[in-house]
C-alpha cells in the first residue's frame, strides 16, 4: 500500500469530510442535516485512510450487531488515492474485525466487484437471494 497513509479502526468521521468523500467519487449528495447524518455515522463503525495531515482519503463503514451479522458500506478512496492498494487495506482491516460473524455482507459497484471477489466474497447464496428496496425512487 502507498505509503505516508495511516488506516485508522474505529475513526470519528465527521459529516463535512464524509460527504467530500461522496462528492469526490460523483456519489449522490445525503440531503439530512449535518446533525442528522452525524447521528447516522456514528451509528456506525468505520475503517479509515488519512494522509499525513489528517485528511481523509479512504473509507469504509460497518453496520455490525457484533455477533451474528455485518454488512459493509460505503467503501470509498478519493480518486487520486485510488489503485494503490488502499481499498483492499481498509477491506482486509474490517474483516479481520467481522470474521466471527455468521455472514458479512455487501452491495458492490462495478468499481468493487474484483477487490471484493478477491477478499472471498461471492454471488453463491445457497439458493436465497439478496433483494433491495429503495424507498422513493
Ligand atoms: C472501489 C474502490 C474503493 C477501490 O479502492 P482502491 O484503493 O483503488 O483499491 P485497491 O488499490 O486496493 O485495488 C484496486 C486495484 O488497484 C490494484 N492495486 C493494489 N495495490 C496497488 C499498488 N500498490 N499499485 C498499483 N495498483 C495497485 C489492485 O490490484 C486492484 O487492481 P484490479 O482492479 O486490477 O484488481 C475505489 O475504486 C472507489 O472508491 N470507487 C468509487 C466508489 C465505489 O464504487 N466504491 C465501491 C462501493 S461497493
Amino acid at each position: 500500500m502507498r505509503r505516508g497513509i495511516d488506516i485508522r479502526v474505529d475513526d470519528r468521521v465527521l459529516s463535512a469530510e464524509y460527504r467530500a468523500l461522496r462528492e469526490a467519487v460523483g456519489w449522490r449528495s445525503v440531503e439530512a442535516t449535518d446533525a442528522v447524518l452525524q447521528g447516522a455515522l456514528d451509528r456506525t463503525w468505520s475503517a479509515t485512510a488519512r494522509d499525513q495531515e489528517g485528511r481523509l482519503v479512504g473509507l469504509v463503514r460497518l453496520q455490525d450487531d457484533a455477533v451474528l451479522y455485518a454488512s459493509v458500506w460505503d467503501m470509498i478512496v478519493r480518486p487520486d488515492f485510488q489503485q494503490q492498494g488502499i481499498g483492499t487495506k481498509l477491506l482486509e482491516t474490517v474483516l479481520d474485525r467481522t470474521r466471527s460473524r455468521h455472514l458479512v455482507s455487501l452491495v458492490a459497484t462495478p468499481a468493487g466487484i474484483r477487490m471484493y471477489r478477491n477478499a472471498g466474497f461471492t454471488e453463491e447464496s445457497r439458493g436465497s437471494i439478496p433483494l433491495v428496496w429503495r424507498p422513493g425512487e
